[in-house]
């Protein structure tokens, strides 16, 4: 172990910039209320401290995906904070909702009815938010569930009707006329619906304009760092840096083949670094012979990785750092895998896949650490 006590792989979580988002996305959504996805371990980058974070911050509507996940989050944010659970009761658990102070998303008749009969068994109105799906099939109540709950008078009974919500599947390409045709169908949808606040926006619907904020927003990538308008800039302050440490550097005499399957072979004589990252840590194996690495002294040196990733490491070729006259770096240096010269989003696209899944890959092997550069 180093004596700052990690080895292979290291992720640092930078609260104050995660804070900060919030405060950007919360400036450009007002009036709108800006509320916070921190489902699937707030995107792998840890439900407690991001979630405490974003509630000194001043966010106090969070979404989560599962009823466990919601559990997991009332003891880490008080009880002045709301928590919607989007994928709603799975059957039976109802009662865990109001155990845990949770509010289910309705997505279907049968949760809505699976909520209405707690609320007759308690003899209250219980509150909950209903999602109506306004294009894009996933989740949420048909066209014909809300002609079922609008002519049936008692089909609402006992629901005391929070947020009515959907969601966008394209709002990250502003010009898809997808985000005109959902807009227009939530409005209608909604209208036939017990009046109460709407929301439609996560990261990408924020930029899409003031039309698609309603009451509340929902983002989730923005907050981390992600950006919502690929093709254009990054608004967002990047929140991760990954970094891995040199555990031998090499000679690879020309001819001879780097790694699994033999798929590098030195043109030349070849300085390589092995670094203490692999698969195994949640890094994606599909960089091997396309990522790049950099030296946080040299960050505007790229340094290609060879040959396929290893479960517990991967190889580095050294030689743009000899050519440009930089000593070749001891065991124990360390590199940026993710970080402010090698983005989240251009890693992600470069493994053929997007932050989202970069970023909620990450594994628990990394010595992860949590700073606020505010506190000093
Ligand atoms: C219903 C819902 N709302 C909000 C979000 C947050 O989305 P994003 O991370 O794109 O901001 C998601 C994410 O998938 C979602 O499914």
């Amino acid at each position: 172990m180093e004596k700052d006590g990690w080895e292979g792989g290291r992720l640092l979580i930078n609260l104050a910039a995660i804070a900060a988002n919030y405060a950007q996305l919360s400036a450009l959504a007002g009036p709108a209320e800006c509320g916070a996805a921190v489902k699937a371990n707030a995107y792998g980058l840890g439900l407690k401290e991001v979630s405490q974070t974003l509630h000194q911050a001043g966010c106090r509507t969070f979404f989560v995906a599962h009823l466990a996940e919601g559990v997991a989050l009332r003891q880490c944010v008080g009880e002045d904070s709301r928590i919607f659970v989007l994928h709603g009761p799975p059957p039976g658990t109802a009662n865990a909702f109001l155990t845990h102070a949770l509010l289910p998303v309705l997505n279907s008749l049968p949760q809505v009815q699976e909520w209405q009969a707690l609320a007759h068994a308690q003899g209250r109105m219980l509150p909950a938010a209903l999602q109506v799906d306004s294009g894009m099939s996933r989740f949420g109540l048909t066209e014909a569930d809300v002609e079922h709950l609008t002519t049936h008078t008692q089909a609402l009974t006992g629901l005391d009707v929070v947020l009515v919500m959907s969601h966008l599947a394209c709002a990250d390409a502003p010009e898809h006329p997808l985000n005109q045709r959902q807009l227009t169908t939530f409005l209608r949808l909604k209208q036939r619906l017990p009046a109460a606040p709407a929301s439609l926006a996560a990261s990408s619907g924020i930029f899409l304009g003031q039309d698609w904020h309603f009451d509340l927003v929902r983002p989730g990538a923005a907050l981390y760092g992600i950006n919502p308008t690929p093709g254009r800039p990054n608004p967002m302050h990047p929140t991760i840096r990954l970094q891995a440490r040199v555990i031998q550097t090499r000679l690879v005499p020309a001819g001879a083949c780097v790694g699994y399957g033999a798929t590098f072979t030195a043109a030349q004589d070849t300085s390589v670094a092995l670094l203490g990252i692999g698969y195994g840590d949640g890094f994606p194996r599909s960089l091997g012979g396309r990522g790049f690495v950099v030296s946080p002294d040299w960050p505007d040196i790229k340094l290609p990785i060879i040959g396929r990733i290893s479960m517990d490491s991967l190889a580095v070729d050294l030689t743009p750092l000899a050519t440009a006259g930089v000593p070749l770096p001891p065991a124990g240096a360390v590199f940026d895998l993710i970080g402010p010269h090698a983005p989240l989003d251009e890693i992600a696209f470069l493994a053929d896949t997007i932050g989202y899944e970069l970023l909620t890959d990450l594994g628990h092997r990394y010595h992860r650490l949590h700073y606020d550069p505010r506190k000093g």
